[in-house]
């Protein structure tokens, strides 16, 4: 099977009640743990690459390496794994292009940070562009906060989405998905301690997600796809291990897979998961130095990484997402 776009995805998605997976991918081992799970669980998958992937593997080795990933599907299990190339955070209508010629499906422009009609103008010149080339656009309205492609974005900057401005949005720029913002944030440090309760073991509770701005944006774009961004969950079993093999992560917290269930479950066709990898792999590569600091060969530690994105991709497809069985 070719590379394919989001659109038939995205429909079968939103009429069978869940979410499609997008996973950032960054090198061999992420891509082979990813996909090898999206095929032991007949998954469809969005694989996408950040503008600071790009600059640390090239355009060229991970457009390989996700084609390797798709023939190896073929070869080794008789299955055509449907994978969708994504741009994530596209900052630039040169960067889209750049990306959208070098054979990606799907890209997306987030001009969120400027005002309305700026972000709908260079939203509308990508998807011009996009649509012309067969490739689709995700766009952006309202702001996380966290870490975007190595910028901080504060929490006093994030704003929720208006769902007021969602319709003349879409409608003007013709876009093809759009990632709202309800609460979630980037990175591993989503919310600072007071924006959060303790619970009882004296872990931090964020703030639950604004199920009514998701509500009221589905109810104004009946059937269109919803994005949620910063949706890891940063398990804390993971951050144990880290803070235990000699890591330094006091107060990672993250968004309740409760809360991203009952997401995946209604508009939320696409949800995008990044935070969580480097997590499973970092404490897995921790823990393996801890206890073998003799080690120095790569495959060593590497080879149990990928497993450890593997079974952490399986847990989201299966018990988050809804979306085993569905390729
Ligand atoms: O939203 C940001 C993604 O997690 C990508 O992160 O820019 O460090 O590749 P990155
Ligand atoms: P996390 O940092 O929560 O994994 O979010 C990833 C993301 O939104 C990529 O665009
Ligand atoms: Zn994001």
């Amino acid at each position: 099977m070719a590379l394919v776009t989001s659109t038939e995805m995205f429909k079968k998605a939103y009429d069978g009640g869940y979410a499609i997976g997008a996973f950032n991918v960054n090198n061999m081992e992420i891509i082979q743990g990813i996909t090898e799970a999206a095929i032991e669980k007949r998954a469809p998958l969005i694989l996408q690459v950040s503008k600071g992937a790009r600059a640390y593997a090239k355009h060229v080795y991970l457009m390989h390496l996700i084609k390797a990933a798709i023939e190896d599907a073929e070869q080794t299990a008789g299955f055509d794994l449907p994978i969708v190339v994504h741009l994530d955070h596209g900052d630039s209508f040169e960067l889209c292009k750049s990306c959208i010629d070098g054979g990606f499906t799907s890209v997306m422009i987030d001009k969120s940070g400027l005002p309305f009609e700026e972000n709908i103008k260079i939203t509308k010149q990508v998807v011009d562009y996009a649509h012309d080339h067969g490739v689709v656009v995700e766009a952006e309205l309202g702001t996380l906060a966290g870490v975007e492609d190595e910028v901080n974005v504060s929490a006093e900057d994030s704003s929720y989405t208006r769902p007021e401005d969602v319709e003349e949005f879409v409608k003007s720029t013709g876009c093809d998905s759009l990632a709202i913002a309800i609460g979630t944030s980037h990175g591993a440090y989503k919310f600072k301690a007071e924006q959060c309760t303790r619970n009882e073991k004296g872990i931090l509770v964020p703030p639950p997600l604004r199920f009514d701005i998701l509500e009221e944006v589905s109810k104004r774009l009946p059937g269109f796809p919803i994005v949620l961004h910063g949706s890891s969950s940063v398990p804390q079993e993971f951050v144990k291990i880290i803070n235990a093999c000699g890591g330094k992560m006091p107060d990672a917290v993250g968004i309740p897979e409760e809360q991203l269930r009952q997401a995946a479950r209604g508009a939320v066709c696409k949800i995008n998961i990044d935070s969580d990898l480097r997590l499973a792999m970092t404490a897995c590569i921790r823990q393996h130095f801890t206890e073998h600091p003799d080690h120095f060969d790569p495959r060593q530690y590497l080879k149990p990484a990928r497993v450890a994105i593997k079974e952490m991709v399986e847990h989201k497809l299966v018990d988050v997402l809804g979306c085993d069985g569905k390729a």
